[in-house]
Order: structure tokens, then C-alpha cells, then sequence
């Protein structure tokens, strides 16, 4: 008989309840929440309140959608954190309560672990998924992080930020020169006109597999500061190259670091994941470099990269196939690592 397993996602600001069965997804449905546009960021408050408006028709429509009866689901997995606690709860509660319903069992998902393991979505049964061990490049609003991952429950992190996250070096960057929130894809329309090499921004040193992004955000910042003294329009006049530069540095310091982790571990295989992994330009600096590096590239589909349940259903899937499940008094956790 085969494994259906619903997953469920409220970590942030998207709703997502997705089917696979026997790891080939049926069906991935997303519910942005709009609410948080003229905020300039999430309001944690308003996304729990749009996620208890949102999860019942977002199920629903999930499981409508795979073709499937709600009593033919084996187990429901849901993400248990790291995220916004309010929006955690909904997602936990909704899965819970319907498990019981059901009775069925639950499996709770560590978020990361789903960016990490997306690449086993599978939409057709031949579809390539990467061979282990792999190394992950995570990257997102919240997470910069080098991941060797061994197995789809044995995952090792050799680098992460000690600062801001790559995504945030995208978003807070795009806010100073006035473009709306999240930033990242704005910068990645607007460099996609400019001119990379035009602005020179710092570079961090740090030693290891470690990444940083302040000192480039600080000397971001510095160079507007400076140039607007000179010329109040210097922002308007110069988004594409501003941008084109920005996204290139960010690239660079991506690179060197996944350079290094892929010469210290002699992994053969990269894969990324995370919101940023849907910039155009830091999709084809890994896809180039792995091309001249002999080595294979796992570059997730665009719905795959921002939160989705179909990742936090797959990740259940394999926790299920261990037979670990959720006790039922698990509660949700804001903070988690891989
Ligand atoms: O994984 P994700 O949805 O959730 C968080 O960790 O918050 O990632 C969101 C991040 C934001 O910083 C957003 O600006 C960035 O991913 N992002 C992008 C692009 N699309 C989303 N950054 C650069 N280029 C993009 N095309």
C-alpha cells in the first residue's frame, strides 16, 4: 500500500499543505499572505490570524487536488519549527487535530531539514534525485548555512553565518535604496539590467566555512550615504548597477565558501536551497561552477525554493519510514538547528 503522507507548513508568512505518495508529489498548494506588504516585513501577530483563515481551504484544496480521500492519508507531517511561534501553533494544532480525527499518526519536521531535503520531490517517477552524501548550500531569509548531508536524517552543518543571512543581506539593501519587502527578487529583476563590476563592497575574511554579511551591507550602505552628499538622485539613476554589484558580492562570498567545504570534503555533489536559491544569478554561478568543477548540480525548481509543505512533506516521509513520530503534546519551537 502506498505511504500518503500530508504536510503542512506555517513556519512564517505562506500556508502550504502538499500530498505525496510513496515520495511523488500530488499536489503542493501555497496561500501567500499579502497582509505584510506595507509593513516592509512580517507582522507576526497578522500571520498567525491569516493562517487560521487560511489552513482549512488550503487542506482542503491540497487534498482535492491529489485526487485522494482525507482517509486514505497515511500521516500528516507538519513543520514543528524553527519560525514565528503564533504561526507554528496553527500549523501544529491544525495537524494534530486532524491526525486524531483521522487516526493517524503525526511526524513532526524540522523547516531546515525540508530546504535541505526538497530535491527528493519527486513530480515524475524517474525524476533525478541527488545520490549522498551531497552538499547543501542553504540560503534564505533567515539561514546561510554549508550542510554535508549523509543521509535524509544525517546532516552535519560545516558553515553558517555569524551575522546576517544572505537573505537579509538582499532584503535590507533593497530597503535603503526604497524597493518594497522582501527585497531579494527586486534586486534580481533590477541586476539583471546592470552592470556587476561597477561598484566595488567589502568582503568578509573570516577563517573556516563560516559566512558574514554585515561588512558588505555596512560598506552598501556607505557608498549610498557618500554618493547621495554628492547627488540626491544617485540612488534612481543607479538601481541596475547598484543592484547587478550587490548580487554579484553576495554571489562571490557564496561561492568561496561552497568552494572550500567542496575541496575540504571532495563531495561530488551540490545542491541549494532556500529563498535565495531563486536568484537567477546565484542559480547559475552554482550551475557554471559545477560545470567546471565536474561535479552535479541540484538546482531546485522556483516553487520549491520559498516555504512549501511539499519539502515538509517529504522530510516527513522519510521520518515516517523510520517510524518516528510526534507524541502528541509536542509543542512547537521558534528556534532549531539542523
Ligand atoms: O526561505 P525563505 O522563503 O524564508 C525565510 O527564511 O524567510 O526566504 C526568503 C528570502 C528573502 O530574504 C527573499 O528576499 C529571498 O529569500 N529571495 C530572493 C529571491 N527570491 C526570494 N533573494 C534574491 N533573489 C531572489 N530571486
Amino acid at each position: 500500500m502506498s505511504v500518503i503522507i500530508l504536510g503542512i507548513e506555517s513556519s512564517c508568512d505562506d500556508t502550504s499543505a502538499a500530498v505525496i505518495s510513496d515520495g511523488l508529489l500530488l499536489s503542493n498548494v501555497i496561500a501567500s499572505q499579502k497582509v505584510h506588504e506595507e509593513y516592509g516585513g512580517v507582522v507576526p501577530e497578522l500571520a498567525s490570524r491569516a493562517h487560521q483563515q487560511n489552513i482549512v481551504p488550503v487542506v482542503d484544496t491540497a487534498i482535492r487536488r491529489a485526487g485522494i480521500d482525507k482517509h486514505d492519508i497515511t500521516a500528516i507531517a507538519f513543520t514543528r519549527g524553527p519560525g514565528l511561534l503564533g504561526s507554528l501553533l496553527v500549523g501544529t494544532s491544525f495537524a494534530k487535530g486532524l491526525a486524531i480525527g483521522l487516526g493517524i499518526p503525526t511526524v513532526d519536521v524540522n523547516h531546515l531539514h525540508g530546504h535541505v531535503l526538497s530535491h527528493f520531490i519527486r513530480q515524475a517517477k524517474d525524476d533525478e534525485v541527488p545520490e549522498f552524501p551531497y552538499l547543501c548550500l542553504l540560503i534564505s531569509g533567515g539561514n546561510s548555512q554549508l550542510i554535508l548531508v549523509r543521509g535524509p536524517r544525517d546532516m552535519e552543518v560545516l558553515g553558517q553565518t555569524i551575522d546576517d543571512a544572505a537573505g537579509e543581506a538582499f532584503d535590507k539593501c533593497a530597503k535603503v535604496m526604497g524597493l518594497p519587502y522582501p527585497g531579494g527578487p527586486h534586486i534580481d529583476r533590477l541586476a539583471a539590467e546592470g552592470d556587476p563590476m561597477r561598484f566595488k563592497f567589502s568582503r568578509p575574511r573570516i577563517p573556516g566555512l563560516d559566512y558574514s554579511f554585515s561588512g558588505l551591507k555596512t560598506s552598501f550602505l556607505y557608498t549610498l550615504r557618500d554618493n547621495i552628499k554628492l547627488d540626491p538622485d544617485f540612488v534612481e539613476k543607479n538601481r541596475t548597477d547598484l543592484a547587478a554589484s550587490l548580487q554579484h558580492t553576495i554571489i562571490a562570498i557564496l561561492l568561496d565558501k561552497l568552494d572550500k567545504a567542496v575541496k575540504a570534503t571532495g563531495v561530488k555533489t551540490i545542491a541549494i536551497g532556500g529563498g535565495v536559491s531563486a536568484n537567477s544569478g546565484v542559480r547559475n554561478a552554482v550551475a557554471d561552477y559545477c560545470n567546471k568543477h565536474g561535479l552535479k548540480a541540484f538546482i531546485p525548481q522556483r516553487a520549491f525554493t520559498t516555504d512549501n509543505a511539499a519539502m515538509v512533506a517529504i522530510a516527513g516521509y522519510f521520518k515516517y519510514l523510520d517510524g518516528e513520530f510526534c507524541p502528541l503534546d509536542a509543542t512547537p519551537y521558534a528556534r532549531v538547528t539542523i
